[in-house]
């Protein structure tokens, strides 16, 4: 394992408040920043967050809502930055792409590979889709001169721009992937890029746009009428938020060198441009690639993609006022295995609520907190002697942290298998409850029995509240306030009942 943990989320467009979907790369990447944090020291972990706020999308949303540019997406950033607060997003950084420490990083980039020959200009006649911002040929049109991602019209256009050469290194890229398992994950996305890029000569990649259409971009070096094309801006943020360009125009980043370990988590939707376009742009500028893409799949709502221009979101500040904030990202994490889709509806929270938070994990901790408070005044007790059920149970629990953190846990981003395996031990111990029945050794007098079953529920609990800290950060810290070494301090209830109306539509 490297020494430094980076990890960073796509920087989210600012056309809209956030959804679902985006809280779901956030609390993921925030989930891993923390349990990497307590496995490597916290100043050997960065986690980087930020806004994407050049482009198209973003000039026609401000021209809609009446402002200019800059003053839609600092009122909009001001929304994302709260919503990351309220979910605890523990970042170390935020990066938008308004702030000169990236406009300097991205034209500089682009100088470096306009010198090198790597970036040419052409003309270019073709057909493109504005809401994408993306050029297509005609080969590449869906029915009725559709754009072939969004399905919605096209428009012909024809002007001068810039190009990068992508086709260069498209074998490289092939080897890399091909003799790099961990690059591109989970496995099935890495095997759909390895067929496209053996199927396909990559064309070069547009990286300007013309002003006139489009004002609202980073200025090219090297030609007054143009702009950079926004995902070359976006994606230059994993390099401008750690680093510069020295005099040599060799890249400096404590976060980029050997010893650390870069993980992108990002949606599947973004998966070319962070598989394909990215490392072909470092290895262009001198930069090694990134360790891990790791390409999560799609919330969706009635088995169709929630999306801002779809407008079927659901706001994550109402579920994790309706539901609790570690209840929601217990419910994502957990819902569904990372990398899979999974379908988004309240019901799903709601049993997730009442099973495994309510009757498994609440119920453990008030059960323990209650005899301890019963039995012996407050006072936990120590661990002495332990019939089978609690020998196995200790053993358990204490082989807890190691199991998760191996291949198949957290060091395969397998969120839904740590979860699983944490509530392996809660189950056991609310059984062990039930089949050892307290409340008979204290009428039976068995206060040493009685003792030791009381500390190793109390031990039991310590060790779980540990392995959820990085998903549910309050929930492990309450737990532990109520639950010290020596003494309870019963407080407020983990997951106090919530009122829900009968639910016969699920998702609203
Ligand atoms: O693509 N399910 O920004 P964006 C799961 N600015 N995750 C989802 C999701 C869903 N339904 N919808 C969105 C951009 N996401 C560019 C990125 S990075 C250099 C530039 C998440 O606002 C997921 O992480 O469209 C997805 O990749 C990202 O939001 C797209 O956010
Ligand atoms: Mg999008």
């Amino acid at each position: 394992m490297a020494n430094r943990f980076y990890v960073t989320t796509p920087i989210y467009y600012v056309n809209a408040p956030a959804h679902i979907g985006h809280s779901y790369t956030c609390i993921a990447a925030d989930a891993l920043a923390r349990y990497m944090r307590q496995a490597l020291g916290k100043e050997n972990v960065w986690f980087l967050t930020g806004t994407d706020e050049h482009g198209q999308k973003i000039q026609k949303a401000a021209a809609e809502a009446n402002l200019n540019p800059q003053d839609f997406v600092d009122r909009t950033v001001s929304q994302f930055k709260g919503l990351w607060e309220k979910l605890n997003i523990s970042y170390d950084d935020f990066l938008r792409t308004t702030e000169p420490r990236h406009i300097k990083v991205v034209q500089r980039a682009l100088e470096i590979l306009y010198q090198k020959g790597d970036i040419y200009q052409d003309k270019y006649e073709g057909w493109y889709c504005t809401p994408c911002e993306t050029f297509w040929t005609a080969g590449q049109l869906a029915e009725g001169n559709t754009c072939p991602d969004c399905r919605r019209p096209v428009e012909k256009i024809s002007e001068t721009n810039y190009f990068f050469k992508l086709s260069q290194h498209q074998e490289w890229l092939i080897q890399h992937i091909e003799s790099t398992p961990d690059f591109i994950r989970p496995e099935a996305r890495r095997n759909e890029v390895l067929s496209f890029l053996k199927l396909n000569e990559l064309n070069d990649l547009c990286i300007s746009r013309p002003r006139e259409r489009l004002s609202w971009g980073i200025a090219l070096p090297f030609s007054a009428s143009h702009v950079a094309y926004v995902w070359f801006d976006a994606l230059v943020n994993y390099i401008s938020a750690v680093g510069d360009f020295d005099a040599q125009g060799r890249y400096r980043s404590g976060w980029w060198e050997k010893d650390s370990q870069v993980v992108h988590l990002v949606g599947k939707d973004i998966l070319r441009h962070h598989a394909i376009y990215w490392p072909i742009i470092l290895k262009a500028l001198g930069i090694r690639p990134p360790d891990t893409i790791f390409a999560h799949g799609w919330w969706m709502i009635d088995d169709s993609k929630m999306s801002k221009s779809r407008g079927n979101v659901v706001s994550p500040l109402e579920m994790a006022d309706k539901f609790g904030i570690d209840v929601y990202r217990y419910f994502l994490l957990r819902d569904v295995p990372f990398g899979m889709d999974g379908n988004f509806s309240e019901g799903a929270i709601i049993k997730r609520f009442n099973g495994d938070l309510a009757n498994d994990l609440g119920n453990l901790v008030y059960r323990t907190l209650t005899m301890i408070e019963k039995y012996f005044q407050g006072a936990v007790p120590g661990i002495n002697t332990l019939d089978k059920q609690g020998e196995d149970l200790l053993i358990s629990a204490k082989a807890l942290s190691k199991e998760i953190a191996l291949d198949g846990g957290w060091k395969d981003y397998n969120f839904w298998f740590v979860l699983e395996r944490i509530w392996e031990r809660i189950n056991m111990a609310n059984k062990y409850v039930e089949d050892t029945k307290p409340w008979n050794l204290a009428k039976e007098n068995k206060t040493d029995e009685l003792k030791s079953f009381i500390g190793l529920l109390a031990e039991v609990i310590r060790e779980v509240a540990q392995a959820i800290y990085p998903v549910m950060p309050q929930t492990a810290d309450s737990i532990r306030e109520q639950i010290g070494r020596d003494r309870i301090k019963k407080g407020r209830p983990l997951f106090p009942r919530i009122e829900i109306t009968n639910h016969t539509d699920d998702h609203r």
